[in-house]
């Protein structure tokens, strides 16, 4: 396989560095920004594309065709980092937990984790096979991207993959789960620590296939008190902050750790040795600057439902965000990645989108 040190193209630095530099909190020309679910069903192209595959899955597992829909929002906006299109449910996929979707109903088990003997049965998936096709399309995204711009590597955080293994699926109460970290706390510490090394050995073949900065999705973090989520998720958060090997200085591989609904543990976090830490909109971006006290760069954090708004409301809300970073960072616009507060829905219009993008640029210009 092809890993940075074999391929001396891979290691070169993108011509648009700015999410990279941000990232690092140095001086940059303008805010970047990217989207979380940049690519999907809100592109005409991404349908096209989804409907020739036949299903999300067979797209996804398609190195080709995940390259093709990852490039698709980078053709029509100019957005300073690519995400590989791929699932957080891959890696429990592959620990024999058998993925599947439902239409309208979102993604299921068919072997979800319930007793202390599922949990002793689960293992780390084999990244050269059971795995490869994540690998093959970072690879194959990267060579497409030609160095314009960065790619990310994503991964679920334990917590938020455990919420889908042991409910089966989405959930309304989480119920299932938090039962089981209430009623049998080892067993799920032993689920806990066996998906955390799953996922630092997920990011690591990520960076080694080329991805050039790595997010952690904890999407289901905030539905926890703050005693079970420093016990439940900060905890394994900050093991991955730990335990993943990034490189130094610009050949630094960057953690960011978002989290919908984190606010509260924003200090905890940025002292969590990531590099950044992404936060939803029901803090104020300032504020989130002001707990992170310059430790890590910010993403985010415009509320997703902005989009449906009106080009000039969307410009307000854009400039809003930025000058609360600003003034939260000591009157500086350096170490801010901006972001939505979480993903896109499929009825989004990719004209609202353009504006976003040009107001972020716009509205920053140093
Ligand atoms: O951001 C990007 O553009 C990269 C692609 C990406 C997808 N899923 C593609 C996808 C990323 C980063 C994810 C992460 C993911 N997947 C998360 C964490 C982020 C978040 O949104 O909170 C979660 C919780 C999942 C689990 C999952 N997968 C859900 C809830 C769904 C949606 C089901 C639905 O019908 O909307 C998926 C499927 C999925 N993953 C789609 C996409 C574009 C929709 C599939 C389709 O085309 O029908």
């Amino acid at each position: 396989g092809r890993t940075q040190t074999e391929d001396p193209s891979l290691t070169t630095q993108p011509r648009n560095d700015r999410f990279l530099r941000a990232l690092r909190r140095e001086p940059v020309d303008c805010t970047p920004v990217w989207l979380m679910r940049q690519a999907g069903r809100y592109l005409p192209e991404y349908r096209a594309t989804r409907k020739a595959a036949g299903s999300f899955l067979a797209m996804a597992k398609n190195p080709e065709l995940a390259c093709e829909v990852t490039l698709q929002p980078l053709r029509r906006f100019p957005l300073d980092a690519a995400i590989l299109f791929s699932d957080i449910l891959t890696v429990p996929d592959a620990m024999g937990l058998g993925l599947y979707f439902v239409e309208g109903e979102g993604p299921k088990f068919e072997r979800p984790v319930r007793t202390a003997a599922d949990i002793a049965r689960l293992g780390v998936p084999d990244m050269g096979s059971d795995l490869r096709y994540v690998t093959d399309a970072v690879s194959t995204i990267r060579r497409e991207l030609d160095n314009s711009v960065p790619l990310i590597g994503f991964s679920g955080s334990p917590w938020t993959l455990a919420c889908y293994m042991v409910e089966g699926g989405g959930s309304k109460d989480f119920a299932r789960v938090k039962s089981l970290a209430l009623n049998d706390p080892a067993a799920m510490h032993r689920l806990l620590e066996v998906t955390t090394d799953a996922v630092i050995a997920y990011l690591s073949a990520q960076r080694a296939a080329g991805a050039q900065a790595l997010q952690v999705f904890d999407t289901w973090g905030g539905v926890l008190s703050p005693a079970m989520y420093r016990e439940f998720s900060l905890r394994y958060l900050k093991r991955i902050a730990a335990e993943l090997e990034r490189g130094e200085g610009t050949d630094r591989t960057p953690l960011i750790l978002f989290g919908k609904g984190n606010g509260p543990h924003v200090a905890d976090l940025a002292a969590s040795g990531t590099d950044a830490v992404g936060v939803d909109w029901t803090i104020e971006l300032g504020e989130a600057a002001r707990r992170a006290g310059g430790k890590v760069a910010l993403q985010g954090n415009l509320d997703p439902v902005t989009l449906y708004a009106s080009p000039e409301a969307i410009r307000t809300e854009v400039g809003r965000a930025l000058d609360s970073y600003r003034d939260g960072n000591g009157g500086s616009r350096e170490g801010h990645v901006f972001n939505l507060g979480h993903g896109m829905s499929p009825d989004m219009d990719p004209a609202h989108v353009a504006v976003l993008v040009e107001a972020v640029h716009e509205l920053s210009a140093r």
